[in-house]
């Protein structure tokens, strides 16, 4: 019997039949991505995939969708429960304080890319295991690392050439604010009692904010009369709201205050947002995030403001793939040994890579010269040789440029190759 993937876990190949799932699209994707973030101070980090269970329900919050049914969690041999990780975040700041960076260096923006877990209904755009490209500012409270982030994310968007996308952005207020807006939800909502959906009434007393992200027609037909959580926010964090989103105007980046983006995740203070797009169907957040002041403090550490977003990289991926198709990246060269002069092209492969890091690739398989060019061809090559008794004697060859289909004589030297499929050298 063939064993399968686990249901809502891909692999992404070069020949991914579904687009988005495809190498050359995920590599220049995160080379890309790397490099912006790289070009706003952030630092690559590379945390555990497995953490204490604890570290997400307190993280997190027990309440959660993500942590009361979407985590994969497990006891190891020694008994402990553990956890695939569901975001990075949780993780990131469990190594701030674990590295005791607060002391010696509290200030840290650290990016990273990893693969994430949540046990969710597997569908379009939602999987079970899913990339995210985030980040993390760590240490500032002003409103200007929010702006500067969200400004960095449009860029990026931009960079990527993903158009269509809406910034939707609100406020939580800080914890005593977000209490004073929960009891006013409350008191709204008891008094529909019998409107409501049976979800929402059901978590009226528990989490009544959940009401706002609900699509239940009942529940959205009572949204716009609800009371909005900006009148519920104290002095700073008015103008911590007021100060973001002038900084936003002033970078005119376009954005929709949100009332009803209240996000999945317990840990957000002030402000939150998200980037959406109709292309992408149901899922469709491309990326979230928000501050987190409270989270340090929260596990462990001193109080530390902090804010951070995560961006679903299938969901890239696949508007990516919408403006740009799925890229053919074969080798730049493709050798091909007649006469069994398989060691001959080996040599050569490797003296042209020694000149620069070209994708080179010798035909080893020992198939005539017409099959090995087809394949030559198939897999999208820029150009081809053959290596055979006359080309070793003479020390030269044709060298074919397969996307004009046109010959040239080369001598076989790794500079003289290198250099004549150097793309930059074309003419
Ligand atoms: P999140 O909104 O849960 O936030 O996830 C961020 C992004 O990950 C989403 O916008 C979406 O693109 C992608 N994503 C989430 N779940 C799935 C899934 N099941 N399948 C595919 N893609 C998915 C966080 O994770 C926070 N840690 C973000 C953050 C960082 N906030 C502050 N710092």
């Amino acid at each position: 019997m063939k064993v399968q993937a686990v249901k809502g876990m891909n692999d992404v190949t070069p020949e991914s039949e579904r687009g988005f799932l495809n190498t050359t699209l995920w590599q220049g994707l995160g080379a890309i991505a790397a490099e912006h973030l790289e070009s706003y101070g952030f630092r690559h980090v590379w945390a555990p995939v497995v953490e204490p269970t604890e570290l997400f329900a307190r993280g997190i919050g027990e309440g959660t969708d993500i942590v009361s049914k979407e985590m994969y969690t497990f006891e190891d041999r020694g008994g402990r429960s553990l956890t695939l990780r569901p975001e990075g975040t949780a993780g990131i700041v469990r190594a701030y304080i674990e590295h005791g960076l607060y002391r010696s260096a509290p200030i840290q923006k650290w990016w990273y890319m990893g693969p994430m877990f949540r046990a969710e209904a597997p569908q379009e755009g939602r999987y079970r295991q899913f990339y995210q490209i985030g980040a993390e500012f760590l240490g500032v409270a002003e409103p200007a690392a929010d702006a500067e982030l969200l400004m960095m994310l449009s860029k990026l968007l931009e960079r990527l050439n993903i158009g269509g996308v809406r910034l939707r952005l609100n406020s939580l207020g800080d914890p005593a604010s977000r209490d004073a807006y929960r009891e006013k939800l409350k008191a709204y909502l008891d008094a529909h009692r019998g409107d409501l959906s049976e979800a929402t009434e059901r978590r009226i007393d528990a989490n009544p904010l959940r009401f706002l992200d609900s699509k239940d027609p009942k529940d959205l037909a009572l949204k716009d009369a609800a009371p909005d959580i900006l009148d519920s926010l104290n002095e700073r964090s008015t103008a911590h709201f007021d100060a973001v989103r002038g900084l936003l105007d002033e970078a005119e980046i376009p954005f929709e205050r949100d009332k009803t983006l209240v996000r999945g995740l317990d840990y957000y203070s002030d402000t939150t947002f998200e980037f959406t797009t109709d292309a992408l169907g149901a899922q469709d957040a491309v990326l979230g995030g928000g501050r987190y002041d409270g989270l340090v403090e929260q596990l462990g550490g001193p109080a530390t403001p902090a804010v951070g977003f995560a961006a679903g990289v299938e969901r890239l991926a696949m508007l990516l793939e919408k403006t740009m198709g799925v890229p053919k990246a074969g080798p730049d060269l493709y050798i091909v040994p007649m006469d069994g002069h398989v060691g001959a092209a080996l040599a050569l492969a490797d003296a042209v890579r020694e000149w620069a890091p070209f994708a080179i690739e010798v035909d080893v398989s020992g198939r005539k010269v017409k099959a090995s060019m087809k394949r030559a061809d198939k897999i999208g090559a820029r150009h081809a040789i053959v290596i055979g008794e006359q080309e070793v004697r003479t020390q030269r060859g044709n060298l074919k440029d397969l996307g004009v289909s046109s010959t040239a004589e080369v001598l076989l030297s790794g500079e003289a190759l290198a250099a004549a499929i150097d793309p930059s050298e074309e003419s």
